[in-house]
């Protein structure tokens, strides 16, 4: 059943007051809710969503009522209801023990814990499940009798063993409850008006170590959201709890955040550099909710973007401002380019808010969530960051406590700067990633640049009218000099065409710096004004992104064309290597060669049928090209970006250890594997154990490897998460599949844990070469997994049939054979609505 935008009414009642007592058990948890509720149109039928529960009894101020529920919840017919505000009471009864979907309440490790974003509410009690519908609650958790639950937490402020009260009026989905034998590692924050607020991160007995680092992050979060957006956290209490078994990265529950615990628990031995880059970014991404989201919340789920979209770009600033710009930046795009680019140019592609869903689980995407967050930074550019914040503080005074939609966030900016932005809207309903068009000339001093844009059409939109995009643009002299610095220009029309005057020669322009709209430039620069680019261009984004495209065109000719890469190429990114006033965090990001899956996305752009293998070989041999060329700075760069002394985490030490990774790595080529080795062994961070474990996978020398470290970890289960990813998405091509297989064979292998299961199949999908093997096998792998996992947890398994949306790039017979498990998927009984509508949707395109 199709869920519509435009079929939106609002909700004919008021939930005045939400109460709610849990006595826990595990196959028998009794939930007793008792609503006050205002009729707003009288004479209504109050429907209330409910999935998988149990009705013990329900009553309408006191009085036992006999209601009948369905699959999807229950009616209370108006003839039942008083015309003025009344009480509601139910009791119904669930299993959390039973709940493998891990959404509502279920159990993970012998702990109680909820996931109700989106729609999990309403496997815990009958209500009305939907964001606009807000009110405070209170809650009391009587603890389970078998003695497992000596903790017991919820939403809000502490009133008692067991009871919390939440003042804030909060949509269901941001309900919480935790119980279970956990500890807690304890803080505090002082706002800027002077409130105290206890901070606790909840973990299981033993992980007390783990927590530092995010605890740090919390409170640079909170001290970041006062300054940069004058927003001071509400209640008295902020909550952090780590759990194992977890759909997804984090969730934002008012004051009592719930997290995969792969985003809390670090340690300098278990947790990698990029580790702990997530937790920072995903601790600030769920406190800058409690304003961006709970606060302020969604009127309906196809604003989603109204909060993730605006969050995401809070927690990039932030971690701009913690790290660097440039890096960040380039971060950012690469995981723009290979998620986002990727759904916007399949089946899959959908604007940044939908128009319509069957599962809305199934669109909680890159688009929604990077795309999302890319709008709101070309807004920023456009209006600059004093008119940014101006309609930021007025979208908070405006709709504090409010469901809103994108209209009134667009509306706060143009209050805010009398602009007219119902274009700009345009990227919010638009799919698809633009094409930016670059037409150049030179005459008397003058040049011209033409830009036209053009949207593909994608599934169900064509004909795409023009957008604004913000493109900034700066010029370089031949000298490598900058002529003309930064300016950003608004292109509106599908052409236009813009003039810099009294410029002594031919420029080579610098465009779209800072990547500041997320489009695809089309611009054929010679190799010449790239390596000038790359050696020259003050914006660091557009550095990286010159040795971006000539790694790229260097590759594709590999593959296309078998000719081998050039010594000005070549010579260029050694220099780049070796450049001590480049910082080492951008030089090892300008070292990384284009993933398999980008070029195989460019190439399939560009018309050609992108051959997984070829573009592996490729790859691999610019590789060793590389290596044996830059074999001396490599060797000065390993050993001269050592950093001494106990661990950090921080930025300057982790690019670093970044460069030297991306050296270990290149080297390994050359010695056998040697260096590598020997730092596996002697290393006392999991950054460089990992990378030397990494460079012996890659070259075939990791048996010994993955021996010894499975006796090293194997009680550690987010580090036997890496040990089983790395194994199979490293795997040589042919050896891929096979890897995967012996792995879900072995006794650590524990499908219905969602990490364990991305690093198993989901690491199948990361390697390209492997999945796409010609035979077949990788795709029959996955199917039989998702088959497999449908029935136990529909919200995981939906995720990863989208390494298959990218099957009409590849030649027929791969087609034939992803087409062949897509129609097997589609066909199994009981296929869950989540699985349903994603494959059916890949097909259909
Ligand atoms: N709101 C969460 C976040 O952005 C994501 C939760 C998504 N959960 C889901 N089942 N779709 O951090
Ligand atoms: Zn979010």
């Amino acid at each position: 059943q199709t869920i519509r935008l435009a079929d939106y009414t609002p909700y004919p009642f008021r939930i005045d007051h939400v109460e709610l007592i849990f006595s826990l058990a595990p196959t028998a948890t009794r939930v007793l809710s008792t609503l006050k509720v205002t009729p707003l149109q009288p004479g209504t039928d109050m429907r209330l969503d409910g999935e998988d529960l149990l009705l013990i009894r329900a009553a309408i101020d006191g009085a036992p009522v006999s209601v009948t529920p369905d699959a999807t919840g229950l009616t209370v017919p108006a003839a039942l209801l008083p015309d003025g505000p009344f009480t509601w009471e139910c009791e119904v009864q669930i299993a959390p023990a039973e709940n493998t979907a891990l959404e509502g309440l279920y159990m993970s490790k012998g702990m109680y814990c909820t996931q109700c974003e989106a729609e999990g509410f309403r496997k815990i009690t009958y209500y009305p499940d939907r964001p606009d519908v807000m009110a405070p609650f209170d809650v009391r958790i009587l603890a389970a009798e078998d003695g497992s639950t000596p903790v017991l937490l919820s939403n809000g402020n502490p009133t008692g063993h067991g009871r919390w009260t939440d003042p804030w009026p909060k949509p269901a989905y941001l309900f919480a409850l935790v119980a279970g034998d956990l500890v807690s590692v304890d803080d505090s924050f002082t706002t800027r008006s002077g409130r105290d607020i206890a901070l606790r991160i909840w973990v299981r007995p033993g992980d007390e170590g783990k927590c530092a680092y995010a605890m740090d992050a919390l409170k640079r979060s909170m001290r970041w959201d006062e300054t940069e957006y004058g927003r001071e956290y509400d209640l008295d209490i902020f909550q952090i709890v780590a759990v194992d078994d977890f759909n997804m990265g984090a969730m934002e529950n008012k004051g009592l955040n719930i997290f995969n615990s792969k985003y809390v628990l670090a340690s300098p031995e278990t947790a990698t550099d990029r580790d702990y880059e997530l937790i920072e970014g995903i601790i600030a991404h769920e406190y800058f909710h409690n304003w961006t989201g709970n606060r302020i919340t969604c009127r309906d789920w196809f604003q989603l973007c109204l909060k993730e979209g605006l969050t995401v770009f809070r927690d990039q600033q932030f971690s701009g401002d913690m790290r660097s710009h440039a890096v960040k930046r380039i971060d950012d795009v690469l995981m723009l380019r290979a998620r986002q680019f990727r759904e916007d140019a399949g089946p899959l592609a959908h604007p940044v808010r939908p128009e319509e869903y069957i599962e809305i689980n199934n669109f909680y995407t890159a688009t929604v969530y990077e795309k999302g967050a890319e709008v709101i930074g070309m807004l920023r550019t456009l209006i600059g960051p004093e008119a940014y914040r101006k309609g930021c503080d007025l979208y908070f005074d405006r709709h504090d406590g409010q469901a809103c939609t994108i209209e009134d966030w667009i509306a706060v900016f143009e209050d805010a700067t009398g602009r007219d932005l119902s274009q700009f809207k345009l990227w919010y309903s638009q799919a698809g990633t633009p094409r930016l068009d670059v037409a150049e000339a030179f005459s008397d001093g003058t040049y011209t640049l033409t830009l036209r844009q053009e949207t593909p059409d994608t599934p169900g939109q064509t004909d795409k009218a023009p957008q604004v995009i913000p493109v900034t643009v700066g010029l370089l002299g031949r000298d490598g000099r900058e002529r003309a610095p930064s300016t950003t220009l608004e292109l509106t029309e599908r052409t236009q065409s813009f003039r810099f005057d009294d410029l002594p020669e031919r420029p080579v322009p610098s465009l779209l710096r800072g990547f500041s709209a997320p489009v695809i430039l089309r611009h054929e620069v010679s190799r010449d004004d790239q390596l000038l680019l790359l050696a020259h261009d003050t914006d660091p984004f557009n550095k990286w992104e010159a040795g971006r495209s000539l790694a790229k065109s260097t590759l594709i000719a590999m593959v296309t064309e078998d000719t081998a890469p050039s010594e000005a190429f070549l010579d260029a990114l050694t220099t780049v290597a070796g450049d001590g006033s480049l910082d080492p965090a951008f030089r090892a990001l300008a070292l990384a060669l284009p993933s398999e899956d980008d070029l195989a996305q460019t190439l399939h752009a560009s018309g050609v049928t992108p051959d997984p293998d070829a573009i592996h070989a490729a790859r691999q041999s610019l590789t060793r090209a590389f290596a044996a060329h830059a074999e001396p700075t490599l060797s000065a760069l390993y050993d001269t970006m050592a950093v001494p002394g106990p661990y950090t985490p921080d930025a300057k030490a982790a690019g670093r250890r970044a460069l030297r990774g991306t050296a270990l790595r290149l080297l390994s080529e050359r010695d056998n594997g040697d260096r590598a080795r020997a730092q596996f062994l002697s290393a006392d961070n999991m950054t460089e154990q990992l990378a030397a474990f990494s460079a012996l996978l890659i070259i075939g020398q990791g048996s010994a490897a993955v021996g010894t470290f499975y006796e090293q970890w194997h009680e550690d289960r987010l580090v036997m998460d890496k040990w089983f990813a790395l194994q199979v998405s490293l795997a040589p091509p042919e050896k891929a599949v096979r890897a995967c297989k012996a792995l879900a064979a072995h006794a650590d292998f524990d499908w219905k844990n969602p990490n364990r299961f991305r690093s198993t199949l989901g690491a199948l999908t990361m390697n390209a070469a492997g999945f796409h093997n010609p035979s077949g096998e990788g795709y029959e792998l996955l199917a039989d997994w998702l088959i497999r996992l449908d029935p136990v947890n529909p919200q995981t398994a939906a995720r990863m049939t989208t390494a298959f949306d990218s099957w009409r790039r590849y030649d027929t017979n791969r087609q034939r054979l992803i087409k062949m498990e897509l129609e097997r998927i589609a066909a199994t009984p009981g296929l869950s609505r989540d699985v349903t509508e994603m494959v059916g949707r890949i097909l259909a395109a």
